[in-house]
C-alpha cells in the first residue's frame, strides 16, 4: 500500500446490516455515522441497534445454543476447527480493506494497522494448532483408583465478546475465536472506534459458522448491553475497556456467581531506570513503550521513575529521540505520532499537562512542540513532563496519550512505594546491569505486576505467554493457550473399572459413537 492515502481509494461504507442467525439482517432504524479523526473524513455509517434487536440477537444466540445441546457446542473438534479455518481464509482476503479501515478509523500507522491484522491471523492459526494439543492429551483415557476417566474441556454458553478500540481487530479476536473455537456461541460488539472495519468481515462470518454462532450487535452499551447482561443468559463476558463499565455490566448480570468474566482493564506501567543502565537500551524502549501508537497501548509505559545520578543524560537523550518522531498521517512513510480517535482526548491530555505545570512540573520539550496540539485539535504532539510528583493527576491517571511523566528518585523504594500503591498491576520495566539488583528488584515486583520486563518495554507479546494483570488491571489469563482454558471447563466421564464399564467404553470408542468419549488422534 506504501504511502497511498486510502481516502482516495475508499468510498465511504453505509452498513445497514447486521449478523443475526445466520443472515445480513437489514437495519431500518438509525444509524451512526463514522467520521476519521483524519479531518473528520465522513467514513460510512453502521446501524444503531434498539433493545428489540438485541433481544432478538439474543434469542438467536439461545437456540445456536440450545442448553448446550446445539449443532455447534456438540460439533467435533474437528469439524469445529474446519468452519474457524475456512473463516480465516475469507478474513485474509479483506487484509487491504480492514488496514485501511484500521488507518481512517482509528488512526493506527500504516506498518502498526498491518502488523495488527497479521498478528491476528497468526494468532488464529497458533490457536488451531494449541487445540489441536490439546485435543490429542484429552484423547486418551486415565486410571486412577480404579477408576477409568476421559477427561475434556466443553464450552461455557454464550460469551459476549467486546474489544477495545485501539486492538479493535487483534484483542476482539483473541477472545472472540478462542470462544467459538471451544464450542461456544458469541455475541460480538465492535469497540467505540473500529467499527466500520467489521463490515467487511461479516460475509465471512456468515459463511463459515453455523446460524446464531456468532451474531454481531452495534448501539449503545446501555440500550443494547444492559438487555443481554439483565437478561441472566450470558455465561462469559470478555470485556477489554474501563473497569468502570466492566463493574456496571458484571452489576447488571442477576446471578454473578454465574457469570465468568475475562476482562482487560486499565494499567499505569512502570519503568525504573537504575544509575547503571544502558542508557541507550533505556532510551529507546522506553521510548518504544511510551509513545508507539499515541501511547495508546494498555501495555504502554506511562510513568518513568529515573536514577537522580544519570536524570540530566536520560532526560537529554531522551527528549532528542522524541523530537525526532514524525508526526504526520498514518499512511505517511516513518510516522509515529498521528490523529487521536477519541473525541476531545486532546483537551483532556491538555488538561493533564496543565494541572502538572501548575504543581511544578515543565514540559521539558517545548521547542519540538511539547505541550501543543495541531490545529485540527486531535494530533497532540508527544509531550514530556519532568519532575512528575504525587499531587499531579497525571502521576496516577492512566493518560492512553502522547504524554511522558517522568520523576527521578534515589532511593529504590519511591518507585516501589509508587508501584505497591497503585491500584494498578500489570507490568512494570527495569533497566539496569548489575545481576543483584535487578534479581532482586524483580523478587519485590512479581508479587505486584503480572510481568516484569528487564531492559525491555512492556508489552503484551508474544502471543504464546501468558498476558493478564493484578488488582484492577484484569481478570483471567490470556495467552493462544490458556484463552482455550478460559471459555471452556473440564468435563469428565468416569467409571469403575468393572467389567462391563471396560467392555462400554471400547465399544464406544472402537464404534466412534460418542464425540466426547473418544480416542481419535487428531492430526
Ligand atoms: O492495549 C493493549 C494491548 O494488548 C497491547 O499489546 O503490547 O502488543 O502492543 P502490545
Amino acid at each position: 500500500m506504501s504511502s497511498q492515502q486510502p481516502q482516495q481509494s475508499l468510498r465511504p461504507i453505509e452498513q445497514n446490516s447486521y449478523l443475526l442467525d445466520g443472515k445480513l439482517t437489514t437495519h431500518l432504524g438509525s444509524t451512526e455515522k463514522v467520521y476519521s479523526p483524519i479531518n473528520r473524513l465522513y467514513l460510512g455509517h453502521h446501524p444503531k441497534l434498539t433493545q428489540t434487536e438485541a433481544l432478538a440477537i439474543l434469542n438467536s444466540s439461545l437456540r445456536a445454543w440450545a442448553r448446550g445441546r446445539g449443532e455447534w457446542p456438540t460439533m467435533s473438534t474437528s469439524e469445529r476447527i474446519a468452519c474457524v479455518e475456512k473463516f480465516v481464509c475469507e478474513m485474509q482476503k479483506e487484509r487491504e480493506l480492514v488496514i485501511q479501515l484500521l488507518m481512517l478509523e482509528i488512526g493506527k500507522p500504516l506498518p502498526d494497522s498491518e502488523r495488527e491484522f497479521d498478528r491476528t491471523i497468526d494468532y488464529i492459526k497458533d490457536t488451531i494448532t494449541a487445540l489441536k494439543d490439546l485435543d490429542r492429551t484429552s484423547s486418551r483415557f486415565v486410571i486412577e483408583q480404579k477408576i477409568i476417566g476421559q477427561i475434556r474441556r466443553s464450552p461455557l454458553g454464550i460469551v459476549l465478546c467486546m474489544g477495545p478500540f485501539n486492538y479493535p481487530l487483534n484483542e476482539t479476536f483473541t477472545t472472540l475465536i478462542p470462544a467459538l473455537i471451544m464450542g461456544n456461541v458469541a455475541i460480538f460488539k465492535p469497540a467505540k472506534f473500529g467499527v466500520l472495519l467489521w463490515a467487511p468481515l461479516l460475509r465471512a462470518f456468515q459463511e463459515s459458522f453455523p446460524p446464531g454462532v456468532i451474531n454481531t450487535i452495534y448501539g449503545d452499551g446501555p440500550e443494547v448491553i444492559a438487555p443481554l447482561m439483565s437478561s441472566g443468559a450470558i455465561d462469559v463476558l470478555a470485556f477489554i475497556g474501563s473497569g468502570k463499565v466492566a463493574d456496571i455490566l458484571k452489576k447488571q448480570h442477576p446471578n454473578p456467581h454465574r457469570l465468568r468474566s475475562i476482562l482487560g482493564l486499565e494499567a499505569k506501567n512502570p519503568a525504573i531506570i537504575l544509575a547503571d543502565a544502558d542508557l541507550d537500551l533505556a532510551v529507546s524502549e522506553t521510548l518504544l513503550g511510551s509513545l508507539s501508537f499515541n501511547g495508546q497501548r494498555c501495555t504502554a509505559i506511562k510513568m518513568i521513575f529515573v536514577h537522580e545520578q544519570i536524570k540530566e543524560e536520560f532526560l537529554a537523550r531522551f527528549t532528542l529521540e522524541v523530537s525526532k518522531l514524525k508526526v504526520g498521517l498514518p499512511w505517511e512513510e516513518g510516522v509515529k505520532i498521528t490523529p487521536l480517535p477519541e473525541e476531545n482526548k486532546c483537551n483532556y491530555l491538555r488538561a493533564l499537562v496543565d494541572d502538572a505545570v501548575a504543581k511544578g512540573a515543565a514540559i521539558i520539550n517545548k521547542q519540538s512542540g511539547g505541550g501543543t496540539s495541531k490545529e485540527d485539535n486531535t494530533t497532540f504532539m508527544p509531550t514530556i513532563l519532568y519532575p512528575v510528583t504525587k499531587e499531579m493527576r497525571i502521576h496516577n491517571e492512566e493518560q492512553f496519550g502522547p504524554v511522558v511523566p517522568i520523576a527521578s528518585f534515589t532511593d529504590i523504594t519511591t518507585p516501589i512505594d509508587y508501584i505497591i500503591n497503585s491500584p494498578y498491576g500489570q507490568q512494570a520495566s527495569i533497566f539496569g546491569t548489575d545481576d543483584q539488583t535487578i534479581a532482586s528488584l524483580v523478587d519485590h515486583l512479581v508479587n505486584q505486576v503480572s510481568r516484569v520486563n528487564i531492559n525491555s518495554q512492556c508489552q503484551r507479546g508474544p502471543d504464546a505467554f501468558p498476558f493478564t494483570g493484578r488488582k484492577d488491571s484484569a481478570e483471567g489469563t490470556l495467552s493462544v493457550s490458556d484463552a482455550l482454558r478460559v471459555f471452556s471447563i473440564r468435563t469428565l466421564v468416569a467409571a469403575k473399572e468393572s467389567p462391563i464399564n471396560k467392555q462400554l467404553l471400547s465399544t464406544i470408542t472402537r464404534n466412534h459413537q460418542s464425540k466426547f468419549l473418544s480416542t481419535d488422534f487428531l492430526f
